[in-house]
């Protein structure tokens, strides 16, 4: 699909929309039509149930006196309450509402109200919208029914004025393409994405100016990660940990620390990703019903690659650590077994009682290579860690755990922005004792209650004292069963906005 942003009022030909608001007036750009069509909006308006309700769609079919094939009239809702958030909402809807007609054409005008966004806003945010709808992962269907795919090609957007809404969606449509990116990856059969091509795919991005650094089992196995290594010993594919490394921020930097020891002005973000890229359980195997949605095991990594590209794509002046703990979960003779005890790059050792909590067993030697190798400012970590957040929270909301009240209201705010909501959960030393081993400094398991909390606090004994930490348990939020208005059901990339927004409102030019 191209988008345009166009300063034409009357487009000859394809399907029009514009917007209206509660109470049903028509805006500007639809009397011009309605005269033409000798009326035939404002008498289908006037049977509307509730005209301008927001999301309502309202659609005249081949109006006479207009070349076009249609007009559609979107409900804006109250103009005291339309955000840019929910422009990008109409804009989604909007798409998908135009290929199920079979429209390959539109024209979309964004009415505006006092104290909402300004014209341009809204156009550019509809455009983005629209733009995060139409993400499809098709490429293994090759008998699909011409009248069965979407059909939009051209999206026009109607403004007063093109460069300023061109340039607010220059900068977005770079967030959409690291959303396209993870998506993606996430969307890809574990027969495809294994730890060795998920780094083939990541190099990718060294054209946007990414640094990449790998290491094998080899140099893995001289840090003495042997709980990373454990969950990938029963694997055929080579394990793999995977740096990404993005210095918008390196030449300030530098200037800024000559003479004086590097300050915290150069010191990165650590986001660290748990890439299981598949997850049968091991030993401890899963159920058949269902194992499949084991190959988005790697969401979390998954976020990562795309938020570094969307941070490398809009030029984002921070510096920021991407590391992705690379491994396949297989039951085999050389598979780990419950019981094992495993000695972590910390010198922390584990008692893995369960194979198939093996997110938290990956994590632990990455956060620590974060921590040891680049000394972050503040480390995020990403990760579909456990069936129970999904119990707790559903599939809407992700799990929020920290050691920091201000990085948790950082990270909570920025989800609130771009809907992809968070919710705090509890930690704290009574869950901590959960997971204590009669026979090794900890084991893996923290029996039947919450089971989230007790992945968390494993997380926290590989997070160094004053290092602000928070994981983001995205387990119930990775994988959509439904169409939302964004994200077309799938891989959602849930996390990439959030941190991208995180970072432009707390680390940029910091
Ligand atoms: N990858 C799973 C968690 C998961 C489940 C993600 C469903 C997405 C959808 C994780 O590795 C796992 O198996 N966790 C176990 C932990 C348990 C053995 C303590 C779980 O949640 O059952
Ligand atoms: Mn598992
Ligand atoms: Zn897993």
């Amino acid at each position: 699909m191209r988008i345009s942003f166009v300063t034409e009022k009357q487009p000859k030909s394809g399907a029009v929309v514009a917007g209206l608001g509660e109470g049903g007036k028509l805006p500007a750009a639809a009397k011009e039509l309605d005269k033409a069509a000798g009326g035939a909006l404002s008498r289908a308006l006037s049977h509307a149930r509730s005209p301008g309700k927001r999301g309502d769609i309202l659609e005249v079919t081949a109006p006479g006196g207009l070349s076009n094939s249609r007009v559609l009239l979107v409900g804006l809702g109250k103009p005291a309450e339309l955000t840019a958030r929910n422009l990008e909402d109409l804009g989604g809807s909007l798409a998908a509402k135009l290929n199920a007609l079979g429209e390959s054409e539109a024209t979309l005008f964004g009415t505006t109200f006092a104290g909402g966004p300004s014209a341009e806003e809204a156009g550019a945010h509809l455009a983005f919208g629209a733009l995060l709808r139409s993400y499809r992962f098709d490429k293994y269907r090759t008998t699909e029914k011409a009248d069965a795919k979407p059909s939009l090609k051209k999206l026009a957007i109607g403004v007063e004025k093109t460069a300023p809404a061109k340039r607010i969606y220059d900068g977005l449509e770079k967030v959409a393409a690291g959303v396209f990116t993870t998506r993606d990856i996430v969307s890809e059969p574990a027969n495809i994405i294994y730890p060795k091509s998920f780094v083939q795919e990541a190099k990718k991005l060294e054209k946007l100016g990414i640094k990449l650094q790998v290491l094998g089992e080899k140099e893995m196995k001289k840090l003495g990660m042997g709980a990373l290594l454990g969950v990938g010993q029963g694997s055929i594919r080579e394990s793999q940990l995977l740096v990404l490394r993005w210095d918008g921020l390196a030449e300030k930097a530098k200037s800024k620390s000559q003479g004086k020891s590097p300050g915290k002005a150069g010191q990165p973000l650590a986001i660290v990703g748990k890439g299981v890229t598949f997850d049968t359980g091991g030993i401890s195997i899963k159920p058949a019903a269902g194992m499949g949605d084991m190959k988005w095991d790697m969401g979390g990594a998954g976020v990562v690659l795309g938020l570094m590209a969307a941070l490398a794509g809009r030029k984002a002046k921070v510096n920021v650590i991407g590391i992705c703990g690379l491994v396949e979960n297989m039951p085999d003779g050389n598979a780990q077994r419950p019981g094992d005890i495993v000695t972590s790059a910390s010198g922390q050792t584990i008692e893995v009682l369960n194979t198939d909590a093996e997110g938290r067993l990956v994590l632990a030697d990455a956060l620590w290579y974060a921590q040891e190798k680049f000394k972050p400012k503040t480390i995020v970590d990403l990760a579909t860690l456990t069936g129970a957040i999904m119990v707790s929270l559903g599939r809407s909301t992700a799990g929020l755990f920290s050691n920091d009240d201000d990085l948790s209201t950082q990270l909570t705010a920025a989800g609130k922005e771009v809907s992809e909501p968070l919710w705090r959960m509890p930690m704290g030393e009574e869950y901590d004792r959960m997971i204590d081993s009669d026979a090794a400094d900890m084991k893996n398991i923290g029996g039947r209650w919450a089971g989230s909390t007790t992945a968390a606090q494993f997380l926290q004994r590989f997070v160094q004292k004053g290092t602000p930490w928070a994981h983001l348990d995205i387990a119930g939020v990775t994988w959509s069963e439904k169409d939302q208005p964004t994200v077309p059901k799938g891989a959602t990339a849930f996390g990439v906005r959030l941190l991208d927004r995180w970072i432009r409102d707390n680390h940029e030019g910091k």
